[in-house]
């Protein structure tokens, strides 16, 4: 296989979960490459490779990105965000993630980092979602092991913590003279 020359490969810089990373990459890398093989952020996950399972899912400046679906060079000066991006420290897990842990919401955990980024996104949109909404969201996502039942109990518990959180945070906020 022939090798590609210095200018047909591109050096890519983006911020990963608030970090500056660059690597360079050739001009059909996937992102989901770039992130696992060449910056070793290997939460992001590969399962279909062509858009259906949701495994790779990852925020591109706030946007959900399918990573399988997208080029390294596409993501150059981007913000992105990674399932290593969602705990708040290194000893402690989200919200969300700990609901998964209480309801075993996973199993292999292949399809785990993409489904707790499509919901950590969701839930910030809709912050008192119904059964059949985060139905509807798992719906992009393909889980071979769960039955998707834990999931959505997780999630669901998951929402109401995090609105509890939320108004208690409001009730905290001194009154304005
Ligand atoms: S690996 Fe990207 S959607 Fe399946
Ligand atoms: S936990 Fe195995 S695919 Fe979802």
């Amino acid at each position: 296989m022939p090798r590609l020359s210095a200018d047909q490969r591109h050096t890519v810089a983006f911020t990963l979960n608030g970090l500056p990373v660059d690597g360079v990459a050739e001009p059909r890398m996937l992102l989901s490459d770039f992130l696992r093989q060449t910056l070793g952020a290997t939460g992001t996950h590969v399962g279909c490779e062509h858009g259906v399972c949701g495994a790779c899912t990852v925020e591109v400046d706030g946007m959900l990105a399918r990573s399988c679906l997208t080029l390294a060079v596409q993501v150059d000066g981007a913000s992105i965000r990674t399932v290593e991006g969602l705990a708040p420290a290194p000893d402690r897990l989200s919200v969300l993630q700990a609901a998964f842990r209480r309801h075993h919401a996973l199993q292999c955990g292949f399809c785990t980092a993409g489904i707790l980024m499509s919901l950590d996104a969701f839930l910030k949109a809709n912050p008192e979602p119904d059964e059949a909404q985060v139905r509807d969201l798992l719906s992009g996502h393909l889980c071979r092991c769960t039955g998707y039942t834990p999931i959505v109990r997780a999630a669901l518990e998951a929402a109401a913590e995090l609105s509890a959180q939320d108004t208690a945070a409001c009730q905290e906020e001194p009154a304005h003279a």
